[in-house]
């Protein structure tokens, strides 16, 4: 099996794989500690974790406890996850389109009590569901319609098997990103990646969590991005250029550098919306 390059074993919203080469240029070269405490699919921790000069540390983090399980699966019990995700791979792959969507159903209705088969559900829903989204409802239960793709690779064994690898140098944790800074030094590096302010009704797509991501909570992030500065420590954060959010870093009292980059949605309900977008990257340095 070819060793692949770090990337995320997942889809995910917002994903990073193509604003990559621009985040990575920002980054500093050399990291004590990277935190990536709304990761996602985590694209900058596995190009990091990959290049020559990787950070000594890493910290994972995500509001989202499933996704963060599935970090500590793919980490701690591989083989295990390879194995059973092949017997999942072979049953849907083998049927047809009518017994794939009610198999696709009945995986997304089932209830686990073992972590792994949790996983295993979330990955193979993950891989199978409509645009790769994830969305629950007020119950907290996964509600993303069957995806149709007509030869989805559930189980691709080369990403994760170098996630896997790259991972069993980071600590993972499931909770809300400000828990995650309690102890830190200089050469420490953070990258914000939080749900995107909506640049128009149709781009929103802020409900990776009951509760969604709203003005509030991006003002509570400033702060944050305050704290860290007044502590010396570096960020790097991304979010859609929106006029709120620039004015919110421009009126920090505070020197931020903010630029803008185009990017393109990978994952948006509004088809017209997957056109080249512009972000804005705000740093501290
Ligand atoms: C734009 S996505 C990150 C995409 C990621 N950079 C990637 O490459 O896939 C935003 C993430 O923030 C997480 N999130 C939302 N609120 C959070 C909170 N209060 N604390 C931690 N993570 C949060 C969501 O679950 C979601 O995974």
């Amino acid at each position: 099996m070819a060793d692949k390059t770090g990337q995320p074993f997942l889809k995910w919203a917002g994903g990073k794989r193509q604003l990559l080469p621009e985040l990575l240029a920002r980054a500093p070269m050399k990291i004590s500690t990277f935190y990536e405490p709304m990761c996602g699919g985590a694209a900058l921790t596995f190009a990091l974790l990959d290049r020559e000069s990787p950070p000594d540390r890493v910290v994972v983090n995500d509001s989202n406890v499933t996704l963060m399980d599935s970090f500590i699966v793919v980490r701690d019990r591989l083989d295990e996850l390879l194995e059973k995700l092949a017997v999942v791979e072979t049953s849907y792959l083998s049927l047809g389109e009518t017994d794939r969507s009610n198999f696709y159903y009945e995986q997304r209705a089932s209830e686990h009590e073992e972590l792994i088969d949790r996983v295993v559900q979330f990955l193979f829903l993950n891989k199978t569901c409509f645009n790769g989204l994830y969305r629950v409802n007020k119950k907290g239960e996964f509600n993303v319609p069957h995806g149709r793709y007509k030869n989805p690779k559930i189980l691709n064994e080369g990403v994760l098997s170098t996630a896997s690898r790259l991972l069993n140098r980071a600590e993972i944790f499931s909770g809300d990103y400000a828990e995650r800074f309690t102890n830190f030094s200089k050469n420490d590096f953070v990258y914000f990646d939080p749900p995107f302010e909506p640049l128009s009704v149709t781009s929103s797509f802020t409900s990776y969590n009951p509760g969604g991501f709203g003005r509030i909570e991006q003002i509570r992030l400033r702060s944050i991005c305050d704290f860290l500065t007044d502590h010396e420590v570096k960020f790097l954060l991304s979010n859609s250029a929106h006029d709120y959010i620039r004015g919110l870093f421009d009126g920090a009292l505070r020197d931020y550098a903010i630029s803008e980059v185009d990017a393109r949605r990978s994952i948006n309900s509004d088809k017209a919306g997957r056109s080249k977008i512009k972000e804005i990257l705000v740093s501290n340095y």
